[in-house]
């Protein structure tokens, strides 16, 4: 059985129908719901035909996280629970701390004590702190963290390098996601807002449902195509496929720790990203052209050549289905 963590959650649900398409049924989801609600199991039983197995509970209690273990067997390990707002993150510190690192060492823990072999650790571009060169490759050192929150990440990639060095028989992918996008081509799963969005494209299908006044595009004089940044959209339903191939490879590596970057390999500026949400939904969106954001990045885009070359993953969705998909989902969307 494999325990995805955070499989109410936005990528860990859409990793369940991936895992589910490719022949891994057997699957245990635990989320406390602290950013998600268990109806997501509705929408995946409907989407894979399956039941889901779930179970509440709060990771980063390591009595509560031990007790999963006892009562199930795991064979390996997708962990997605985590917070991820980085405002937050900076408003409240010690949360992130507590929750992100704890969830990670409690699983750490349970993992030594039941033997598991297999992990999959969901990291972040923000790793990487302002890079200067792009593509950004792997082999890139980490940056200054830029928030509580990366920091988070950051900690989580060391503790299961070093926990690798001491457990051998252990074998661990982080897989650092540039900017997740999209909704399940149904439309029956996507990104739940619990939290007032931080990222572009939720934020354009909120304004184009009319749940924001408007949206100001921050700068328009950087050193891009057309003035605004640029990041690296990748299609969530990419992202999950990922996972089940960094799954399966757990089984073939040669060390047993490694990172993966999963993005599309180019960026898109933010303006482009509004333009084709219009164009490809037919709608208008209320935008306006803003001053730069203080701590923006200019440009930063993903170099996937290793993820290619070695999981075998290619990324199979563009731009368009993603503003599709994140609009057919906001249509349908609980919230
Ligand atoms: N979405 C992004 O833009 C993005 C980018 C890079 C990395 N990530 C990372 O990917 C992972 C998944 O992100 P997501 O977008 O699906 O977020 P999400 O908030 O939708 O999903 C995370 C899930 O984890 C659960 N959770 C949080 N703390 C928990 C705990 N202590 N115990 C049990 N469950 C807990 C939440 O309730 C939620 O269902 C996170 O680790 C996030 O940091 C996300």
């Amino acid at each position: 059985m494999i325990l995805v963590s955070g499989g109410a959650g936005y990528i860990g649900s859409n990793t369940i129908i991936a895992l589910s398409e490719m022949g891994y049924t057997d699957i245990l989801s635990v989320d406390n719901y602290s950013n998600s609600n268990p109806d997501a199991y509705k929408r995946l039983e409907k989407i894979t035909g399956k039941p889901i197995l779930h179970i509440n509970c709060d990771l980063s209690d390591r009595e509560s996280a031990l007790s999963v273990f006892q009562e199930h067997k795991i064979e390996g390990i997708i962990h997605f629970a985590a917070l991820k707002s980085v405002p937050e993150s900076v408003q409240d510190p010690a949360l992130y701390y507590r929750n992100n690192v704890n969830a990670l060492i409690n699983l750490i823990d349970a993992a030594e004590k039941y033997s598991i072999k297999k992990f999959i650790f969901s990291s972040s571009c923000t790793v990487y702190g302002t890079p200067e060169k792009l593509p950004v490759e792997e082999s890139t050192p980490f940056g200054k963290a830029e928030s509580p929150y990366g920091l988070t990440k950051q900690l989580g990639e060391m503790i299961l390098e070093n926990y690798c060095l001491i457990n051998k028989a252990f074998r661990a992918i982080s897989l650092r996601y540039f900017n997740p996008a999209g909704a399940h081509e149904s439309g029956l799963t996507g990104e739940v807002m619990t939290k007032r969005p931080n990222n572009l494209v939720p934020i354009l299908a909120q304004q184009a449902a009319g749940l924001r006044e408007k949206i100001t595009v921050f700068g328009n004089d950087y050193n891009t195509k057309d003035g605004s940044c640029v990041r690296d959209y990748i299609h969530v339903s990419d992202i999950a496929e990922a996972h089940v191939l960094a799954y399966k490879h757990l089984e073939q590596m040669t060390e047993n720790y490694d990172v993966f970057n999963l993005g599309s390999g180019s960026g898109n500026t933010t303006l482009e990203v509004v333009l084709s949400f219009e164009k490809e939904n037919a709608l208008n969106l209320n935008y306006e052209i803003g001053g730069r954001r203080s701590g923006d990045v200019e440009k930063i885009y993903a170099s996937n050549k290793k993820a290619k070359e070695v999981l075998g993953w290619k990324p199979k969705r563009d731009l368009k289905e993603i503003v599709r998909s994140a609009w057919r989902w906001q249509q349908n969307s609980p919230d």
